[in-house]
This record gives structure tokens, sequence and C-alpha cells, in this order.
């Protein structure tokens, strides 16, 4: 076991959200089709949550699909959407059984009835747990959840039930996807890209950002605990003179 020995300073991330990328290239480069590699990401997120309670990780969020995805090849949407399915179905009693929560974000109106159900059935099957709180974002886009968020909240006007001088930046996060959640300590991007394409906008604000040439299929516990170290060793100040 190369580090499971270690704890995590107090200092680690609370909450650690990943944009898994590099699915693609990692399966071309195996002369494989795109949803091979795919698969392969699917085995890491598991790897990923059974280390997180080591790791001090409390919070999870993993990016899986994104508003802008449906541009992909219909071909590779429904392989990601039958992935999904299966994840779910596989998944759910170790999930369970392990302590973990999860949670969907992300609109869930352009998702097939059958997907639908089964994130309403892990969510349930899991809600009186607390070791680990997986977030999973699926058809997510920040602006898009903004978007919602404000008009739900603009619904909230017009009934009545909210006077627009209450509106500040404690009120606005209760209706995003993420109102239960903390913000993200740390974000992390697999694959060499440094882009945060529409990943969590408004809540890392002032996430420490780490960008990994790593392809997603082969990151590992160890990369994340070394990540998570290295915020440790970090001086958040959110804008303030440290004292
Ligand atoms: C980005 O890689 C990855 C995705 C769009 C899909 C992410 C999905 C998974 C990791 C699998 C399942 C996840 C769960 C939670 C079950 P890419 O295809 O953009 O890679 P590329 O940039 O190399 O083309």
């Amino acid at each position: 076991m190369p580090s499971s020995s270690h704890t995590m300073p107090d200092r680690g991330p609370q909450h650690v959200a990943i944009i898994m990328d590099g699915n693609g290239r990692w399966a071309q480069a195996r002369g494989r089709p795109r949803l091979f590699g795919h698969h392969a990401g699917a085995r890491r997120v598991r790897d990923v949550v059974e280390a997180c309670p080591r790791l001090g990780i409390k919070y999870l969020t993993v990016f899986a699909f994104s508003t802008e995805n449906w541009k992909r090849t219909q071909v590779e949407v429904a392989g990601l959407m039958s992935l999904f399915r299966r994840y779910i179905i596989k998944e759910t009693r170790t999930l369970r059984d392990s302590g973990v929560r999860v949670r969907f974000i992300g609109d869930r109106v352009k998702l097939d009835a059958k997907l639908i159900e089964l994130m309403d059935t892990l969510e349930a099957e899991t809600e009186g747990n607390d070791l680990v709180h997986l977030t999973i974002a699926l058809n997510y886009g920040g602006r898009d959840e903004v978007a919602r968020a404000t008009k739900r909240l603009a619904q909230d006007v017009a009934d009545g039930r909210l006077h627009p001088d209450d509106v500040d930046e404690e009120t606005l996060p209760k209706y995003l996807d993420t109102h239960v959640l903390p913000d993200p300590d740390l974000v992390i991007r697999t694959s060499g890209e440094a882009r945060i394409s529409n990943f969590l906008l408004w809540q890392s604000a002032y996430s420490e950002y780490e960008f990994i040439d790593t392809l997603w299929p082969d990151f590992t516990a160890a990369e994340l605990e070394r990540l998570c170290l290295s915020y440790g060793s970090r001086d958040r100040r959110f804008g303030a003179v440290p004292a």
C-alpha cells in the first residue's frame, strides 16, 4: 500500500472538484474508440471516491457531462448516457454501503426518463450517508445553473416571497444546484488544459486550481494525495492581508 499510512494535515481541502478530462485522448492513444476511455474514466471515479475518507475529503464533485457535451457525436452522447445508467446500477449498493451520499447537479430536463429515475433512486438510497458527499455534475453548466437559479429567484420576487433589497451574495447561492454544499477548496483539471469550461463558476470564486497533465483514466489516488498535500501548504487569504 503506497501511502495509506499517511493522514492528511488538518489544512487539506474539504471539498475537491474535478474536471475529468482526457478520456478521449487516452483511448485514441491506444487505438480504441473514445467510449473505451470513458469507461476507464468511470473506474477512476470509483478509486477516487474510495480514497476520500483517508485524505480527509468530505465533498467530492465531478464533472461528468456538460451542457456543451451534447455537441459530440450521437454515438458518443448515447454511449455516455448508457455508461451513466450502468454506472448507477452497478455502483448503487457499494456507494450506499460505504457511507457515500450521492447528489446530482445540472439540468435534468434533457435527460432520459430512465436515467432520471436511476439518479433519483441513487440519491434516495444514499441520503442517510454522511462519510463522503459525492456530487455528480450531469448536464451541468455554470452559466446555465446561474440562469436557472435567477429564474427561480425572480419567481420568488414576483410571488412576493423575496424582496429585491434582500438579494445579495448570501441569497443567490441558495438558488444554485449546489445550495447544500460548501464551495470547493480545490479544483483539479486533468489532461493539460488550463480552462474551467463553465464548471462551478460562482462557487469557485476563491478556489485553488490545479491543472495537471495526467489524462483522467491515468489519475490515481496517490496523485490526488499529492495535490491535497500541496494544497495544505498554501496560504489562502480570500483577498485579505495576512495578519
Ligand atoms: C472528458 O474527456 C470527459 C467527459 C466528457 C466525460 C466524463 C465521464 C467520465 C469520466 C465517466 C463517467 C463518470 C461517472 C461519474 C460515472 P474528453 O472526452 O473530453 O477527453 P479528450 O479531451 O481527450 O477528448
